[in-house]
């Protein structure tokens, strides 16, 4: 049996360039002759991705328990084809996954209160256990200065710097447990040039690109 593709996830703040490093990989990729393509979370074309999509432009006010399940449910939406893509050899760049989803619903802290969370950690954990795990997970860490220099934050919810820096603070911890669970977590210093950040972002996927032997695993297994 051939090997699988590596599913490679890119998460990090608003404004750490995220999306830039993720295409800049895949041309990389493709490039080389590897068999890769890249995908997104939320993904807003689906039914799920669309109430989403009207959630963040605050045109629609959903509870904050929904609004979680529901950016699980739209990585959900994608698992069985995610599989698929892995077992055909396809490695696969994924701009934003569950740590995400994590961080961004557990940094919420209840109206007038300094830190209360609104919403439990190992809850928000919960409705993305079982989802497949990447091979690696890579965090642009973006300090609030440069996200400000390169042009502050835009107009979506959650793009604030109050919000970014509480969900900085939830993504170390789960940095922590995803290497405790096995996982493999880089932190990469996204306030460097584009070239540079590449530059390390390759030197960490170059091996795992040539093709997996092992079984896909599971989140939080
Ligand atoms: P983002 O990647 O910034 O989309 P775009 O590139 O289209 O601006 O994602 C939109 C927002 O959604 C971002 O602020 C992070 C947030 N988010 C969650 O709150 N939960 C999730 O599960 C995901 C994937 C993203
Ligand atoms: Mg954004």
């Amino acid at each position: 049996m051939g090997k699988r593709g590596a599913f490679i996830v890119i998460e990090g703040l608003d404004k750490s360039g995220k999306s830039t490093q993720a295409a800049t990989l895949l041309r990389r990729l493709q490039d080389s002759q590897v068999s890769a393509k890249l995908i997104k979370f939320p993904d807003r074309t689906t039914t799920i991705g669309k109430m989403v999509d009207s959630y963040l432009r605050s045109e629609s006010e959903l509870d904050d328990h929904v609004i979680h399940l529901l950016f699980s449910a739209n990585r959900w939406e994608l698992a069985s084809s995610i599989e698929e893509s892995l077992k055909q050899g396809e490695t696969i760049i994924c701009d934003r996954y569950a740590f995400s989803g994590i961080a961004f619903s557990a940094s919420k802290i209840r109206p007038g209160s300094h830190s209360y969370p609104l919403l439990d950690y190992a809850w928000c954990r919960s409705p993305d256990i079982g989802l497949p795990a990447p091979d690696i997970a890579i965090m642009l860490d973006v300090s609030q200065d440069v996200a400000q220099a390169r042009g502050g934050y835009g107009e979506e919810r959650y793009e604030k710097e109050d919000v970014q820096r509480r969900v900085r603070d939830v993504f170390v911890r789960i940095g922590e447990e995803f290497e405790g669970s096995g996982g493999k977590w880089l932190v990469v210093d996204a306030d460097e040039k584009p070239d540079e950040v590449q530059t390390v972002i390759w030197d960490a996927v170059k091996d795992l690109v040539k093709g997996i032997e092992g079984p896909l695993e599971k989140l939080w297994d």
